[in-house]
C-alpha cells in the first residue's frame, strides 16, 4: 500500500474514534481508489510520493474530505448534495462513495485548487475547555480579565465567555446566548462562581479566516465533519455573533504580537491563551514565543498578574490534549485537565 492510501486509511481510523463514521467510511473508500489508481489518486498527485507523515503535516486526506463538502455547501453539484450526510435521513455509503468519486472527475480543476490552500479551522467548543481556565485564573487573582487570543483563526473563542455552557451537569454563561456549548466533564468542580469580568480582548492570527467573505466562511464550514450535524449548528451560530459583534483577528505573526500586545498591566489579569496552534510553528518560533511569554510572566506583580494559558498536546505524546496554566508571579506550569482535542470532554484535576 503506498504512504498516500496507508495516510486515508490511518485518518479514517481517527475519523471512527472522534464521532465521523461518514469519513471512516469515505476516507477508506478512497483509500482503495489510490490503489487502483483512480480519480482520488489522480487529484492526490502533489502528494503521490510523500510520506505518511508529510501527508498528516499537510493535512493533505482532510483538504480532499473539505473540497467535497464545500462543494456540497455551494450547491454546486446537487448528487453529491442529495448523497451526503443529511439529519433527516440515513446515509447510503455507497450512494456517497459513488457521488463523491464522480465529483472527483466533474469538479477536478474546482477540487485541486481547492486542496491546494491549507486548512482553515476554528473549533468553538474549545471553549468549553478554555473556560475552566479563565474561571481559575479569576478566582486566584480576583481581578477583571484582560485576554489575549493567538492564533485565533476567525476568533469563535474571542467569544468564550458569551456562550451558555453545560459541563457536565453544571451550568456557567448565559442561558440565552445563541450558542450553547456542552461537554462532558470528569473530577472535581472548576471555580464556576469567580465572578468573571473581561476587561480587554483583542487577538491575532497569522492568515485570519473574514467570516465577512463567504467563500472563507464556506470554507471553514467544509472543514467541520458532515455528519457531525451538532457541531455544524453550533459553528453557524457561533459565526453569526462573531459577525453580529463585529469581531477583529488581527493579521500578525504570534511572537511579535504577542510581544507588543500582551504585556501585564495594573489591576487586571491578563492572559494570553491559545489552543492547537503550536506545532503549527518552526521551532524557532516557538523558543522565540516561550521567551516572550515568560518575559512577560517575569514583568508581572500580584497587582498586575499574567497568565499563560493553553490546550495543547501533552509534550511527551501528541494524540493526548492537555490545558496548562501559568500563572505568574510564581510561574509554576500546571495541568489543569486532560482533555478532547474537540473539547468533547474534560478530565479535571484542578
Ligand atoms: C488548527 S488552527 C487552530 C485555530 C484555533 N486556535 C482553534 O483552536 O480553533 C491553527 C491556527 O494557527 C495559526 N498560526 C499558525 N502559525 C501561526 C503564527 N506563527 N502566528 C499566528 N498564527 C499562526 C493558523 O493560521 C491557524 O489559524
Amino acid at each position: 500500500m503506498s504512504e498516500l492510501a496507508s495516510a486515508f486509511r490511518m485518518q479514517a481510523l481517527g475519523c471512527a474514534k472522534f464521532g465521523s463514521a461518514f469519513y471512516e467510511a469515505l476516507l477508506n473508500r478512497a483509500a482503495e481508489d489510490i490503489g487502483a489508481g483512480g480519480p482520488t489518486l489522480s487529484l492526490m498527485a502533489p502528494w503521490a510520493k510523500a510520506t505518511r507523515k508529510e501527508v498528516f503535516a499537510d493535512a493533505a486526506h482532510l483538504r480532499l474530505m473539505g473540497g467535497l463538502h464545500d462543494l456540497v455547501l455551494s450547491g454546486d453539484d446537487q448528487a453529491l448534495a442529495a448523497a451526503y450526510p443529511h439529519p433527516d435521513r440515513a446515509t447510503d455509503i455507497a450512494a456517497a462513495w459513488a457521488a463523491s468519486r464522480q465529483a472527483m472527475i466533474t469538479h477536478r480543476d474546482r477540487l485541486a485548487a481547492f486542496i491546494t490552500h491549507e486548512p482553515q479551522t476554528n473549533e468553538v467548543r474549545r471553549s468549553a475547555v478554555l473556560l475552566p481556565g479563565f474561571l481559575q485564573i479569576a478566582k486566584e487573582t480576583g481581578l477583571p480579565l484582560a485576554t489575549f487570543e493567538i492564533a485565533a483563526s476567525a476568533g469563535l473563542n474571542l467569544n468564550w465567555d458569551r456562550y451558555a455552557y453545560r459541563l457536565g451537569d453544571r451550568a456557567w454563561g448565559d442561558p440565552a446566548s445563541p450558542v450553547s456549548i456542552d461537554c462532558d466533564w470528569e473530577g472535581p468542580a472548576p471555580a464556576l462562581n469567580a465572578g468573571i469580568k473581561v476587561a480587554a480582548r483583542a487577538s491575532c492570527d497569522r492568515r485570519p479566516s473574514r467570516l465577512s467573505d463567504p467563500i472563507q466562511k464556506r470554507r471553514m464550514l467544509a472543514y467541520i465533519w458532515p455528519d457531525q450535524f451538532e457541531r455544524l449548528a453550533r459553528i453557524r451560530a457561533a459565526m453569526d455573533l462573531a459577525l453580529a459583534l463585529d469581531v477583529r483577528v488581527e493579521e500578525a505573526d504570534a511572537v511579535a504580537w504577542t510581544a507588543s500586545n500582551a504585556a501585564p498591566r495594573a489591576g487586571q489579569a491578563t492572559v494570553a491563551y491559545h489552543s492547537v496552534f503550536w506545532q503549527y510553528m518552526p521551532a524557532e518560533s516557538q523558543t522565540a514565543l516561550a521567551a516572550v511569554l515568560e518575559a512577560h510572566g517575569r514583568a508581572a506583580t500580584a497587582e498586575a498578574p499574567f497568565a499563560w494559558l493553553r490546550m495543547e498536546p501533552a509534550a511527551d505524546n501528541m494524540a493526548r490534549m492537555e490545558l496548562r496554566l501559568t500563572l505568574w508571579p510564581g510561574g509554576e506550569e500546571r495541568v489543569l485537565a486532560e482533555v478532547h482535542p474537540h473539547g468533547a470532554w474534560v478530565k479535571w484535576a484542578g
